[in-house]
Parts: structure tokens; C-alpha cells; sequence
């Protein structure tokens, strides 16, 4: 396929510089899959990652790491963009602009924001936070993206972005793509393995449920071996079973096997033995991970170049998108 005829694919994620199995089974490894035949833009999205309480030296080292951490898991920039969503001139304006088409109360429905609002330890709330998911559908939307791939705790900011788009173009006359959204079959929704009723997350209170990709694998096992489960036998993925679910999805997506034929594999087995299992894949499947990321992590001069060559394209795709939406919205043409 030539470049002007592949499908747009557009995700981004939070410069956490901690990439959790959540995160790469329920998304980076499916956004691997379409670098050969979609032109892929990937953003760090920093200016997300402020709308909660933060420290700068911090936001700025775990960029550097997050990229690294991008490239290591398979994300080669030959292959795509990759980019810091502060290095674009478009989010923010793009994000005001869909800010005033979006009903407040859309926003305060949102249950990122409820949850994260209303935390015990929320501590001040900016309306940043609720904000939020438009500055994501902006994202989104100055590329025209065709497919989001994301995990399933994204799926209502991706609905929002529809709407968004729907609106924009209804007022204005057709502009946006309305974008897919594309969750993977496994892994779209990792568990927390202390609280499996929780997504796996870094802002789990229990760190010991949260598996990060640069665990060492001593850390990971003791992580898996002391895995929540119940007082049953059986492996099997049932609803009152969260926990051993929970590892089967982990399996399956560590191995490429499917839940119903891991649980007939693994039928009779302890618990313990089956976590042990459990552990052996996922330390094979992050070596490799570890191993690259090693490698570049700490070369600042080589990030600093991947992130210049990915701003550079989606600048120059943001300024597009960004000189139609004034034109529609009625602005006048900057003088040159
Ligand atoms: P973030 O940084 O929280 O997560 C990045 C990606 O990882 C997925 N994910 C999970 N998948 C399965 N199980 C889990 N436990 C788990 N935890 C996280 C997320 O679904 C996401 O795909 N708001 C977004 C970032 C964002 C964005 C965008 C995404 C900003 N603008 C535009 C797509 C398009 C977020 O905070 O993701």
C-alpha cells in the first residue's frame, strides 16, 4: 500500500516511564501490529499527565524512559511516529475548539474523572481532569485518525470522541473521520493480581498486583507466585473466579494461546504450579524488552532524534487539520 492510501492509526499514552503488563498486553503489542501496513502516529502525551498533581524533573525523565520503553517493546521508529504531544502545535487548540461543542455534563458523567476525582487521596481536583477527554479527542482528531487501539478502560473517552467529531462535523460541515476503535481480544482489560476486581494500574495502592515491563524476573515471580486467587482447584476463567481469570487472560496473552485452551492444558494443576507457569512466560516474554530498552535508555541524542523526527511529521499534519478547523469555525486567515 502507498503511503497517501494507508489507514491513519493514532494512540497515545502517559509518560508514566513505567509500562505495566496492562499496558503492553492491552495495548503497545497491538499497536506493534499495524506498523507494516498503516501509517502509525504514537504520542507521549505530557501535557495529559499534568492535569494531576506532578513533579516536572519527574514528567521530563519518565518521557525520555517512556519513548525508550516504546522502542524496546517493538515500536520502530523507521516504522512510525513517534512524538511528544507538547512538541505539537494542535492538541491544545484543537481541544478548546472541541471544548465548546462538548455538554459539561458529558464530561462530569466520565468515569475516569468520577474515579479519579473523587479518590480519598484526589487531593485538588483542576478542571484540567475534566477536561481531559477532549484534549483526547483532539488528539485523535487533528491526524484523522481511522483506528484508535486502546485497552478497554479507554473505550468511553474513544465514544466521546465520536460524538465530538459527529458534532463538529454537524455544525460546521463534514471535517473528522469518525474513528474505529480497536481493543485486542486478549489483555484489552488486565487485572490488579492483589485486587482483581482493579485494572491493573500504576496508581494501584498495592504495588505488588502491578507487573511493570523492567520488573527484574525475580520480581515478577514473587509478584505472580503471590497472586490473589480463591479457595478453589479448578483453573478455569468463571466470573467467581476473578483472580485465576485473571492469570489465564495474562497467559494468553504472554503466549498467543487462547483462555478455553490454557484451562484444558492446565486442568488438575496446583495453583502454585499453574502460577509458576504463569511467571516463566511473562519473564520470556519481557527479556527481550528489557534487553533493548538497556541498550537505549540514558542515549539521550538518540531520543531526542526520534522525537524530533515524529514531531516533525504530525506538525506538519496538526498544522493541516488545524487551518480547516479555523476556517470552519470562522477565524480570520492569519495574515502572512
Ligand atoms: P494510559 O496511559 O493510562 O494507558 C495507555 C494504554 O494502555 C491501556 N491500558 C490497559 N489495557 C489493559 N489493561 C490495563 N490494566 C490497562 N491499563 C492501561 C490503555 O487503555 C491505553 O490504551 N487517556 C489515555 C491516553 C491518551 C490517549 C489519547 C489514548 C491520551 N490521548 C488518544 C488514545 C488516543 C491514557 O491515559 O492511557
Amino acid at each position: 500500500m502507498s503511503e497517501g492510501t494507508k489507514k491513519t492509526i493514532l494512540t497515545c499514552a502517559q509518560p508514566t516511564g513505567q509500562l505495566h503488563l496492562g499496558n503492553y498486553f492491552g495495548a503497545v503489542r497491538n499497536w506493534v501490529s499495524f506498523l507494516d501496513d498503516h501509517e502509525c502516529f504514537f504520542g507521549i502525551v505530557d501535557q495529559h499527565a499534568i492535569t494531576t498533581p506532578y513533579v516536572p524533573a519527574e514528567l521530563r525523565r519518565s518521557t525520555y524512559r517512556t519513548v525508550a520503553l516504546y522502542i524496546a517493546c517493538g515500536l520502530d521508529p523507521a516504522k512510525c511516529r513517534l512524538f511528544a504531544q507538547s512538541h505539537v502545535i494542535g492538541h491544545t487548540e484543537l481541544a478548546w475548539i472541541l471544548g465548546c461543542l462538548c455538554p459539561l455534563g458529558q464530561l462530569e458523567r466520565m468515569t475516569q474523572f468520577k474515579e479519579k476525582s473523587q479518590r480519598e487521596d484526589a487531593g485538588f481536583v483542576g478542571s484540567g481532569l475534566l477536561f481531559y477527554p477532549v484534549l483526547m479527542a483532539a488528539d485523535i482528531l487533528l491526524y484523522n485518525a481511522d483506528i484508535v487501539p486502546v485497552g478497554e478502560d479507554q473505550k468511553q473517552h474513544i465514544e466521546l470522541c465520536r460524538d465530538l467529531a459527529i458534532r463538529f462535523n454537524n455544525t460546521y460541515s463534514e471535517t473528522f473521520k469518525v474513528p474505529d476503535v480497536s481493543i485486542p481480544r486478549d489483555g484489552a482489560r488486565i487485572r490488579s493480581l492483589q485486587s482483581p476486581d482493579k485494572k491493573m494500574s500504576k496508581s494501584d495502592p498495592n504495588q505488588s498486583g502491578c507487573v511493570y515491563l523492567l520488573d527484574p524476573p525475580d520480581r515478577v515471580r514473587k509478584k505472580i507466585m503471590s497472586a490473589v486467587t480463591d479457595s478453589g482447584r479448578e483453573i478455569r476463567a468463571l466470573p467467581e473466579k476473578p483472580g485465576i481469570a485473571n492469570l489465564l487472560g495474562i497467559l494468553a496473552a504472554a503466549t498467543g494461546t487462547p483462555v478455553a485452551e490454557l484451562e484444558a492444558a492446565h486442568a488438575g494443576k496446583s495453583y502454585g504450579e499453574f502460577k509458576a507457569v504463569v511467571a516463566d512466560a511473562v519473564i520470556a516474554c519481557l527479556e527481550p524488552i528489557q534487553k533493548r530498552f538497556s541498550e537505549i535508555d540514558g542515549d539521550k541524542a538518540y531520543l531526542d532524534s526520534v522525537f524530533k523526527e515524529g514531531a516533525d511529521t504530525a506538525q506538519a499534519r496538526a498544522y493541516k487539520t488545524l487551518a480547516k478547523v479555523y476556517r470552519k469555525a470562522g477565524f480570520v486567515p492569519r495574515p502572512r
